[in-house]
């Protein structure tokens, strides 16, 4: 079956109880045991499963082609679920732009408790081979990556990484298996802030890890997910699977947005930069091409004139509202250096921008005022 298709049914079902063909919010904490011991739907209490929890990971499954997957409370959760079920010594390989989040937990959590942790530019293959580690257990690849919209060869990352027996772990949050499987590709697991895309209406905040066997490394993720209780609301489970079913039609209109606008913005002589993998100079649009579907809603770009000058730049937009996050209908726009601090990669005149669902002649309207003021 096709995504779309994928999208609109997996994970949901008639309701047995009512015939109801949207399924109920399952709010009870706690479910009754029978005489014999077992549980009716095999629900026993809400931190370690309940069903909208059950129907979320069903679709999550089914979209990415994997094994067995695991909603999380957040984006962050689902990332520490990964570094917690490793040992202390462990080396993990993490690119050198990765989401900001991502290296604050090695740097700031994991390296006290012994994990050892090295960054790299993960567009130079060379450099990963050379930076790899008898003990490198976790190969953690984003891509596009946020912010600098770098793209990387997951197939020969997942190569590399299997070549010294780690796994290959892929931040798919950007691409969404709409545009990019990464398991197909070859990486072990593929990990989700689904607060963005995959929710889709900047209304929750959830978190997936989808593996592509059910292993012992996935009933070490799986401990986090449920001792720790790191898990999302039914009412989220609930939001996250309703914005799923849309998530294929959307992406083509974020894709075609952001074609529009990566296009117009990248001839303006106030633009200094577009870095948008669907632009031929983009220097990873060739592998873009081969690994994704199509390129995705999310550009960076740098404004002539210095962080001051695309900081009054955002002033001027009407349309673009000026916040974090990514991958709801509105579109957001960002300065990513002052919100990261002192170790970003992000230049200062870099402007990172989630292009939404509005109209692209709207959008570049928008724009164009404030790029003439
Ligand atoms: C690529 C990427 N990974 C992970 C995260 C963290 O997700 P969350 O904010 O849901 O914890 C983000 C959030 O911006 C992100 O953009």
């Amino acid at each position: 079956m096709r995504i779309e298709t994928v999208a609109v049914h997996a994970g949901h079902e008639v309701d047995p109880g009512t015939g109801a063909l949207t399924t109920p919010i399952h709010l009870s904490s706690t479910f009754e045991r029978e005489m014999d011991g077992s549980y009716r739907a095999g629900h026993q209490y809400a931190r370690t499963s309940n069903p909208n929890r059950e129907s979320l990971e069903r679709s999550l499954v089914a979209l990415e082609g994997g094994s067995a997957a695991l909603a999380y409370a957040s984006g962050s959760g689902a990332t520490m679920a990964v570094f917690q079920a490793l040992a202390p010594g462990d080396h993990v390989l993490a690119p050198d732009d990765a989401y900001f989040g991502t290296l604050r937990q090695l740097r700031e959590i994991f390296a006290r408790w012994g994990l050892d942790a090295g960054v790299v530019d993960m567009s130079n293959l060379d450099a990963v081979e050379r930076a790899l580690r008898p003990n490198t257990k976790v190969v953690w690849v984003e891509t596009p990556s946020n912010p600098l919209v770098r793209v990387v060869d997951v197939a020969r990352l997942a190569e590399l990484a299997h070549s010294v027996g780690a796994r290959c772990v892929v931040d798919n949050t950007w691409a969404t298996p709409v545009l990019q499987r990464p398991l197909d590709l070859g990486a072990d697991v593929v990990m989700h802030s689904t607060t963005k895309y995959l929710g889709g209406h900047s209304d929750l905040l959830g978190g997936a890890l989808i593996a592509r066997h059910d292993d012992e490394f996935v009933e070490r993720v799986r401990l986090t997910q449920r001792l720790a209780g790191v898990v999302p609301s039914p009412f989220d489970c609930w939001l996250l699977l309703r914005g799923i079913r849309t998530l294929p039609w959307r992406m083509r209109a974020h894709c075609a947005n952001a074609a529009a606008v990566a296009g117009y913005l990248s001839t303006h002589p106030s633009i200094d930069a577009v870095h948008y993998p669907g632009l031929p100079t983009h220097p990873g649009h060739d592998i873009a091409a081969r690994q994704m579907s199509d390129f995705g809603g999310m550009l960076s770009i740098q404004v002539r004139g210095g962080e001051s000058a695309a900081l009054q730049f955002t002033h001027r937009l009407k349309l673009f509202t000026r916040a974090t996050s990514l991958g709801g209908t509105e579109s957001l726009i960002e300065h990513r250096a002052s919100v990261e601090g002192a170790a970003t990669l992000a230049p200062p005149n870099l402007l990172r921008v989630s292009v939404g669902l509005e109209h692209p002649d709207d959008l570049i309207a928008d724009l164009e005022q404030a790029l003439a003021q």
